[in-house]
């Protein structure tokens, strides 16, 4: 009888438990062919636990790296050290990481240094730019090097994987597995009116005003290079908005980082259409983008979901690793400039027509089947 492939997933991120969801769903449903075993860092603690929850995932191993306030040193010993042992223990036969987190680029150190066969999602993201976003760009690039498979989401992707020398046999173009989350999301929302109520209810108690009638801004802000100055810049652009345009709502689900949330409540907490909430589990939060007027964000992922749904992104940053939204129409980088962020919101408030020009439906990241195709490549490994 042919053995099963023993394939350990690890992440410790909410972005990369929502994207690992879908593979590891996919997995499970191949269990005559595969053994899956999930290993989580926990380099996020509650914003993991909310996306294991929603896509009922029940890690095998939980490091539980997290410590209020980490800096990269703390992460980065703390994974390699940890996965050196979990590696050790279970023994598999293929480790897949994601994207370009600190858990991705020492897990997948970890897994190098063991001889495992290591399988790196959302590969060949580039801005071709160390510190932006840092140190995200460093630890895609440097995953590039120590990977066996590497899952590209889309043509330009694995063009970027070719020109720093990478075998074209070890790419493969599968989409962005994002996109099967978020498919896999708005069906679960769209069948069943149940969830559909107790997500609105939930979202009614949130926010204190008529968000499925009322016009408003979807914002969430966290890199690392916006720090400081940046997120003052952001913070500041956001309070002259909300004073200029007092009809429109502001809804910023804060990140958790200490950072983050200080700046954040000491600019914004006392104006009443802005509404500093808490991180959202992915389900409410998909549904509260189907329903605003357009985003403003510094993230990698609502950059890729919310085109899908036709809303327009304002990024606030100078350089975007998904430069194909951008490309299309459908995203535009502002920077972390006031004036920048204040002119461009303050159009797409003020002229239709290229509110609309920017708000066409566009998906440029996947067709929802990106992890089917990685299952793939993994059975004929
Ligand atoms: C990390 C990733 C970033 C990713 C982001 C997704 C790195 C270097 N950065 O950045 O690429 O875009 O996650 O959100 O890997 N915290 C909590 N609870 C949580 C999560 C975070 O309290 O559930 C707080 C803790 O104080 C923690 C801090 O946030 O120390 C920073 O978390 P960390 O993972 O180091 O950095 P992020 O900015 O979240
Ligand atoms: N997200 C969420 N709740 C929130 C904000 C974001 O579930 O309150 C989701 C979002 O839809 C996307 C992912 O989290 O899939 C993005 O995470 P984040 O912005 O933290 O990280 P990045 O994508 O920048 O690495």
């Amino acid at each position: 009888m042919k053995s099963k492939k023993k394939i350990m997933l690890a992440f410790g991120t909410r972005p990369e438990a929502i994207k690992m969801a879908p593979i590891y769903h996919c997995l499970k449903d191949n269990s005559n062919d595969f053994e899956v075993l999930v290993c989580v860092t926990a380099q996020h603690r509650e914003m993991l636990d909310h996306a294991l929850n929603t896509f009922d995932i029940k890690p095998d191993i939980d490091l539980n790296l997290m410590t209020p306030g980490q800096d990269l040193f703390d992460v980065s010993a703390g994974v390699l050290l940890g996965m050196r042992n979990v590696l050790n223990d279970h023994k598999p036969d293929i480790l897949l990481v994601h994207g370009d987190t600190t858990t991705s680029l020492f897990s997948g150190i970890a897994g190098f240094y063991q001889n495992i066969l290591v399988g790196h999602v959302e590969a060949g993201l580039r801005t071709h730019n160390l510190h932006a976003p840092f140190p995200e760009e460093f630890n895609r690039q440097a995953l590039g090097r120590v990977v066996h498979w590497h899952f590209a989401p889309t043509k330009l992707s694995r063009e970027n994987l070719l020109r720093e020398g990478v075998d074209k046999n070890q790419i493969a173009i599968t989409g962005n597995t994002v996109i099967d989350a978020l498919y896999l999301v708005l069906e679960r929302i769209e069948l069943n009116p149940h969830k559909r109520h107790s997500i609105q209810d939930y979202l009614s108690e949130k926010l204190s005003f008529k968000w499925m009638s009322d016009k408003f801004i979807l914002i969430t802000g966290h890199r690392r290079e916006n720090f400081g100055d940046g997120f003052l810049n952001i913070c500041n652009a956001i309070k002259i908005l909300a004073k200029r345009f007092p009809m429109i709502r502001f809804v910023y689900p804060v990140h958790m980082n200490p950072k983050v949330q200080v700046t954040v409540r000491d600019i914004l907490g006392n104006l009443s259409n802005v509404h500093l909430i808490q991180p959202l589990d992915y389900e409410p939060f998909v549904y509260l983008l189907k329903y605003c007027y357009f985003v403003m964000t510094d993230s990698g992922g609502i950059q890729e979901e919310a085109p899908s749904l036709a809303k327009p992104v304002l990024v606030m940053r100078d350089l975007t690793e998904r430069p194909e939204g951008v490309e299309f129409g459908t995203v535009k980088l502002v920077g972390a400039n006031q004036d920048m962020i204040i002119s461009n919101v303050a159009e797409l408030l003020e002229d239709e027509g290229i509110y609309k020009s920017m708000s066409m439906a566009h998906n440029p990241y996947g067709d929802g089947k990106a992890s089917n195709r990685i299952i793939d490549i993994l059975k004929g490994a």
